[in-house]
C-alpha cells in the first residue's frame, strides 16, 4: 500500500487497521460496503494546511460537498472551521450541528430564491456571486427581506486547472464564475446598491489540481482586480482562493500545500484581505477508505479477458472510477497467505447491471472468496455522490477515533426507499 493513501492505515500482523481499530472488525460488525473514516487523519489535514498557510491571514471553510456526513461537519465545526455550501440542503446540515452561519460562504451557479431567502434569514457570512442574474436577484431578496447581502463575485480567471475536464471550472467554456473582464463593472453596479454589502471576491478554478501554477496565476488575475477595484474605492476584506488542492490516489505527487501557502502569503504582503480558503478533497479524501467484500470471483479463460472479482459496493457506493476514470488504491482486509490464494490480475467490479460499473481495473491483488477489500482515498465525493440506482440501499458510514469505531450513518433499508414513492 502507498503510505501517501493516509497514515491512518497501516497493517499489523497483516490485518489493516486505521487508527488502532482493526477494519475487519468494523465489516464484521456492520457489514459492508461500508465508508469508514479516521477522525485523527482529518485532523492532521487540517494542521496541514493551517501551518501551510500560517504566514498570510486567513480562514478555512470547508467544502461541504466532499463530505457532509454531520459527525464530519461537528468535527469540522469543532476543529475551528467555518463551511462552503452550495445548497439550501448543505446550509441545513451546518446549521445541525451548530455552526455559526456567519462562517459559512454560499457558492453554486444556480441559488434559487428559496435557498437565498434561508440564507439571508440564516444571516449568511457571504455570497459567491455567480452571474449577473444572481446580483440582481440577491439585491431584490434582499431589498425585501429589510437586510443586506454581503457578496463576493466568484470571478472566471480563464486560467486552466489542468485537471480532469469535468472537474475544471476556471476556463471561460465553464459555467462558474462571471468572466473577470466583466467583474469591474459589476461590482460597481453592486457598490451602488444599499443591500449588497461587497465584502471580497472568490475564485475555485477546478478540483484535483496538483501544480500550483494555475493556483497562483488565478490568485495574480484576482489580485490585479482587487487593485482596480481599490482605484474606484471599493475595498475588499476578503479573497477567497476556492479549494482544488490535489491529493496522491495513484503516483501523482500532491499540491505542494506549504509551497503553496508560501507563495500565497508572499503575495499577498502588504496586503490588508484576509485569505479564504474552500477545501474539501484535500482535507478528507484520504481520511476514508470503502470497505466491500467480494461475492463472487470470476477468473477467465480467455488470454485477452480480465479475471472479475464481483464485490457488494458498486457504481451506486462510489462513482468516481465510472465517471472519472479515477483511479482508488485497492488493498485487502487481511493479507492471505493461504495454499489456495491466486495471484493474478482482477477488475474489481459491482453487482450493477451496467459494463461501466467497476471500481478498479487490473489490479495485482490475492482474492479468495469472501475476501474483504477496502477501496482507499475514498473519503471525499465518495458517500455524497451515492445513489439508489437498482435500487441498491447506501451503505454505512462509520467514524474511527483511536480504538473505537461509532456509526455516523446507517445503511439504508429498502424501506427508506419505499416510504418515498406511491402507485394509484
Ligand atoms: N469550492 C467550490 C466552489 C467548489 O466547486 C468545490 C468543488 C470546492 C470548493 C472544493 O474543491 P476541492 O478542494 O474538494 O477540490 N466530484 C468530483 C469533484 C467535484 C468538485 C466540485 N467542486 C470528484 O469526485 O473528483
Amino acid at each position: 500500500m502507498t503510505v501517501a493513501a493516509s497514515q491512518a492505515l497501516s497493517y499489523r500482523d497483516a490485518e489493516l487497521y486505521m487508527e488502532d481499530v482493526r477494519l475487519a472488525d468494523i465489516a464484521t460488525a456492520l457489514g459492508t460496503p461500508s465508508y469508514v473514516y479516521s477522525q485523527a487523519q482529518i485532523g492532521e489535514n487540517l494542521a496541514a494546511l493551517q501551518d501551510a498557510f500560517a504566514g498570510v491571514s486567513h480562514q478555512i471553510h470547508y467544502a461541504v460537498k466532499a463530505n457532509s456526513n454531520l459527525a464530519v461537519l461537528n468535527l469540522f465545526k469543532n476543529l475551528g472551521c467555518g463551511f462552503d455550501i452550495v445548497s439550501a440542503g448543505e446550509l441545513t446540515r451546518v446549521l445541525a450541528v451548530g455552526a455559526d452561519a456567519s462562517t459559512v460562504i454560499f457558492s453554486g451557479v444556480g441559488k434559487s430564491v428559496a435557498e437565498i431567502d434561508f440564507a439571508l434569514k440564516s444571516g449568511i457570512g457571504c455570497f459567491n456571486v455567480e452571474s449577473a442574474g444572481e446580483l440582481d436577484r440577491l439585491a431584490s431578496r434582499a431589498s425585501l427581506l429589510h437586510c443586506r447581502a454581503p457578496i463576493s463575485l466568484r470571478v472566471n480567471p480563464n486560467v486552466d486547472a489542468q485537471t480532469h475536464p469535468y472537474i475544471s471550472t476556471g476556463l471561460k467554456q465553464s459555467k462558474f464564475g462571471v468572466p473577470i473582464e466583466e467583474a469591474l463593472s459589476l461590482y460597481t453596479q453592486a457598490a451602488k446598491h444599499k443591500h449588497l454589502h461587497i465584502v471580497g471576491i472568490d475564485c475555485h478554478i477546478g478540483s484535483q489540481i496538483n501544480q500550483i501554477e494555475p493556483l497562483l496565476q488565478a490568485l495574480t488575475n484576482m489580485l490585479d482586480l482587487v487593485d482596480c477595484l481599490a482605484d474606484q474605492g471599493i475595498n475588499l476584506t476578503q479573497v477567497d482562493i476556492g479549494g482544488g488542492m490535489g491529493i496522491t490516489y495513484e503516483q501523482e505527487s500532491p499540491l505542494d500545500i506549504a509551497a503553496y501557502g508560501s507563495s500565497v502569503a508572499q503575495m499577498m504582503s502588504g496586503r490588508s484581505q484576509t485569505i479564504m480558503l474552500e477545501p474539501g478533497r484535500s482535507l478528507i479524501a484520504n481520511a476514508g477508505v470503502l470497505l466491500t467484500r467480494v461475492e463472487y470471483l470470476k477468473p477467465s479463460h480467455f488470454d485477452d479477458a480480465p479475471n472479475f472479482a464481483v464485490v457488494d459496493a458498486a457504481m451506486n457506493d462510489l462513482i468516481r472510477p465510472a465517471l472519472y476514470q479515477a483511479w482508488h488504491e485497492v488493498v485487502p482486509l487481511v493479507q492471505s497467505c493461504s495454499a489456495t490464494k491466486t495471484d493474478q490480475l482482477w477488475d474489481i467490479v459491482g453487482p450493477i447491471c451496467e459494463s461501466g460499473d467497476f471500481l478498479a481495473k487490473a489490479r495485482n491483488l490475492v482474492l479468495e472468496d469472501r475476501s474483504l477489500l477496502a477501496i482507499a482515498s475514498a473519503g471525499a465525493y465518495g458517500m455524497v455522490q451515492a445513489s439508489n440506482y437498482n435500487s441498491r440501499g447506501r451503505g454505512c458510514e462509520v467514524l474511527v477515533d483511536g480504538d473505537s469505531f461509532q456509526l455516523v450513518r446507517r445503511r439504508e433499508t429498502i424501506d427508506d426507499q419505499l416510504r418515498l414513492e406511491h402507485f394509484a
